[in-house]
């Protein structure tokens, strides 16, 4: 069973004030977005539709959760972005926030390329579930425990596409 917990409109907010404060941070620099496959393919789009600066976009995959709900503590780089990185700004664009370990080995491997800066924008955080210090520079919600879909968000691959954000929750039985 799918539980509503953010709509159309809360997303749409977040996001104008995620892209507002970006704006303001970088002035008129050029800003690599970094988008982290899958989740984040629709959080991306439609974040950079409100950030003005000079921008690219490039898309990474990293795994670490396979498709059942818990993290394997390994990241494995499934594809890498194309774009150079050295004196670029970058900003990795993940969905969730949850152990830390995906957006700590892909920052830390970006870091190694010689950009001018690197800052993490997430829609979701996490914040009690993380195993690695880690934290969003531009955070959307903080969430508590519990399994999220929609806006991108899969479970098992399926739910991306509902335009907002539900909780999974165990069927009642009686
Ligand atoms: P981390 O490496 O443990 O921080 O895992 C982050 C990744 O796990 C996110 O990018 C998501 O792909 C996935 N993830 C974490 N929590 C959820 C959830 O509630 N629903 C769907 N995917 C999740
Ligand atoms: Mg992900």
């Amino acid at each position: 069973m799918l539980r509503r917990i953010i709509s159309r409109k809360d997303i749409a907010d977040a996001v104008r004030r995620l892209a507002s404060a970006i704006e303001k941070d970088y002035g008129n620099e050029r800003i690599i977005f970094v988008c982290l496959l899958k989740g984040s393919f629709m959080f991306t789009s439609d974040l950079v539709r409100y950030v003005h600066n000079p921008t690219r976009v490039d898309f990474m995959r990293a795994s670490s959760y396979g498709t059942g709900t818990e993290s394997k503590g390994t990241v494995e780089i499934k594809k890498d972005i194309e774009e150079v990185l050295e004196g670029e700004n970058v900003i990795i664009v993940e969905d969730i926030i949850d152990s830390g370990l995906t957006l700590k080995r892909v920052r830390d491997m970006l870091s190694e390329r010689g950009p001018k800066s690197v800052r993490i924008c997430a829609l979701l955080d996490k914040r009690g579930r993380r195993q690695v210090e880690i934290e969003g520079d531009y955070v959307g919600f903080t969430l508590d425990d519990g399994f999220v879909v929609g806006y991108g968000i899969d479970y098992a691959e399926e739910y991306r596409n509902l335009p907002e954000i539900y909780v999974v929750e165990e069927k009642a039985t009686f």
